[in-house]
């Protein structure tokens, strides 16, 4: 495939670090990167970086119209569930208004849109869900998830919605997911406590570049799951990453949801089946167990970096 000119929203997601990632070491395709925030992606080089805050519509489009990116792949979002019940302004403004003018933008320039959503559009009572499953979100987050495919799954565009759940993976900004937010409790040594309900397939983020580049060359819009091959509840998860990174799986206690106070509520049985991707994409996706000894690999070196969002 010619070399294409990729513009990449939110760079300093986890999401965007791992594409960047693979598209400089497999691909020749040009990057412009555009992120709020300073850069701290300079070991991956080679590519066009602005700061550019994805609240900033204008300044997005004016980019976009100059630039003419084949593909824009969009991985900004507010991504905190709970704060997206708190500041449901932004988090709707993020999640929905931004996607509805990039939608816009990549129409008028013909351009494939790539974007994120989750498996918290779905309620939880039944998952893991396939993608012709019936959204009917429970939370803020999801429901501006669900008002941003309506917003692309109604466009004749050129749009492609990768659902995903749960993701982790390394960092090199250090961002907090999940399963980084567990090691480091461990790592200090401090208890945690974890529900034994919320069952989701957590996604290593290195599966999501692979499958988003399968996409790209394979022209594919519409809606894709993007999972894990393991199916388990929070606290399952929990102690499957303390036994591989070796740390005291007696710190992590079992508590039921009711325990947690959490501000917006989370699907029970979520997850994602990730069937078509792996047949229609051909692409195989990662165990819990070996996402981790990746991870763990990949950490080695570096020390935690802890960055609170
Ligand atoms: N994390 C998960 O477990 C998960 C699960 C399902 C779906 N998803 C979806 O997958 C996509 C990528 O997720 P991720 O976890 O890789 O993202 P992330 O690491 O949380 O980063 C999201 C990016 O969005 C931008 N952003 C966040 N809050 C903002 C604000 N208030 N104003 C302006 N920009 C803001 C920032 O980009 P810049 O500062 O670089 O501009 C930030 O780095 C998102 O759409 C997310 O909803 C994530």
């Amino acid at each position: 495939m010619a070399d294409l000119k990729i513009l990449i929203t939110g760079a300093s997601s986890k999401t965007a670090e791992a594409l960047i990632k693979l598209f400089k070491y497999e691909t020749g395709h040009k990057l412009i990167l555009l992120s709020s925030r300073i850069n701290k992606l300079k070991q991956y080089e080679g590519y066009d970086y602005h700061r550019v805050n994805s609240l900033s519509f204008k300044d997005i489009k004016t980019l976009c119209y100059d630039m003419k990116p084949d593909i824009i792949i969009n991985t900004a979002g507010f991504t905190d569930v709970d704060k997206c019940e708190d500041d449901r302004k932004t988090a709707w403004d993020l999640n929905v208004t931004l996607v509805e003018y990039l939608a816009s933008i990549s129409r008028v320039i013909d351009s494939h849109l790539i974007t994120f959503s989750s498996d918290y559009v779905f309620d939880g009572n039944r998952g893991p869900y396939i993608e012709e499953d019936r959204p009917n979100p429970i939370n803020f987050y999801g429901k501006t998830k669900h008002a941003m495919e309506n917003a692309c799954l109604s466009n004749l565009n050129k749009i492609t919605v990768v659902r995903t759940n749960s993701i982790y993976g390394y960092s090199s900004t250090g961002k907090v997911d999940f399963i980084r937010w567990v090691l480091y409790k461990l790592e200090q040594g401090y208890g945690v406590n974890i529900v034994t309900s919320q069952y989701c397939n957590p996604t290593y983020v290195e599966d999501i570049a692979v499958a988003v580049n399968k996409i790209i060359t394979k022209k594919r819009t519409g809606v894709y799951h993007i999972g894990g091959t393991d199916w388990l509840n929070r606290y399952d998860i929990a102690l499957k990453t303390a036994r591989v990174f070796g740390y005291d799986e007696t710190l992590i206690k079992p508590v039921a949801v009711a325990e947690l106070n959490q501000t917006a509520k989370r699907p029970v049985k979520g997850g994602l089946v990730t069937l078509k991707a792996e047949t229609d994409l051909g692409i195989k996706l990662t165990s819990l167990e070996s996402g981790l000894m990746a991870l763990r690999h990949q950490l080695r070196d570096n020390k935690f970096s802890f960055v609170v969002k």
